[in-house]
């Protein structure tokens, strides 16, 4: 499993971190099957496993039971988890409760936390009790209905600089690393440039050091529309849609099962009647 200071060294020797989103057992094993240098459990989980449309419903509960999973699926690659809409602003003691519940049950390496200010003054808390965390800044989902849509951020000068700003501050605090969620690649290559802690893109450009995916939208599966920073590597939505298609067409039609998928004994140990 890789550590904090090789995502250090991979940012210093210009090597990418490649990251994709789990939720569950199965996506767990495919991510670490494919060498991914950290997997995310994030929050997204409301909208691409339970069907919610935004993140905001999700709880601790629903967390820790995905990142469960997860760590049964690759318990050998370092995992970062979520903290959920509401978990970590209510109070230092609220925060400081949920962080535990969800490091400790879950077997995560770290835990992410969307936005700057008091959240960076909660990021410093939780490390300074041992736990690492991974700062979020730019499109936060969690706060959606505040920037008013889920919109490419720091465009203008004064939204930059502010972006800015927020990154080193969550460096200071003492973060392992900092997503860029749908900031300009311009932006996004500065902050990089100016931090010494990896950044992670979505929707940031190419000059991020590293990239985040959610793994059902690189796999085309269960979403109808991607956002344009997604690339789609296949379309299961299309390729699993037709092999349902097919079993419930043979059960009707009777070609299935066939003597292949079928067990067997001696007529004559059948009993009478
Ligand atoms: O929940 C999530 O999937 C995320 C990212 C895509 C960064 O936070
Ligand atoms: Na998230």
């Amino acid at each position: 499993m890789h550590s904090k200071n090789q995502f250090q060294r991979m940012k210093e020797n210009n090597e990418k971190i490649a990251m994709i989103t789990s939720y569950d057992f199965p996506s767990a094993k495919m991510a670490a099957n494919a060498e991914v240098d950290m997997i995310l459990v994030g929050d997204s989980l409301g909208m691409t496993v339970l069907g919610y449309d935004s993140t905001i419903p999700v709880t601790i509960d629903d967390m820790i039971h995905h990142g469960k999973a997860v760590y049964r699926g690759a318990p050998n690659v370092f995992k970062v988890i979520d903290m959920p809409f509401m978990t970590y602003h209510i109070s230092t003691e609220d925060t400081l409760k949920n962080a535990k519940r969800l490091y400790q049950e879950t077997g995560a390496q770290a835990l992410k936390l969307e936005g700057s200010g008091e959240v960076s003054e909660k990021m410093g808390l939780l490390v300074r009790a041992g736990i690492p965390v991974i700062g979020h800044i730019g499109l936060t989902p969690q706060s959606v209905n505040v920037l008013g849509g889920y919109k490419v951020q720091g465009k203008d000068q004064a939204a930059a600089k502010r972006l800015i700003e927020e990154a080193e501050e969550i460096e200071a605090a003492g973060a392992m690393a900092l997503v860029l969620e749908c900031v300009p690649w311009q932006l996004a290559e500065k902050i990089t440039d100016r931090l010494s802690i990896p950044t992670i893109g979505i929707g940031a450009g190419a000059e991020c050091d590293g990239q985040v995916l959610v793994y059902h939208d690189i796999l085309k599966y269960g979403v109808d529309r991607l956002p344009k920073f997604v690339k789609a590597y296949t379309d299961s939505n299309h390729i699993l849609g037709e092999a349902v298609a097919s079993y419930v067409q043979e059960v009707k039609k009777e070609t299935f099962p066939e003597e292949a998928h079928t067990f067997t004994m001696d007529s004559s140990h059948l009993p009478e009647g």
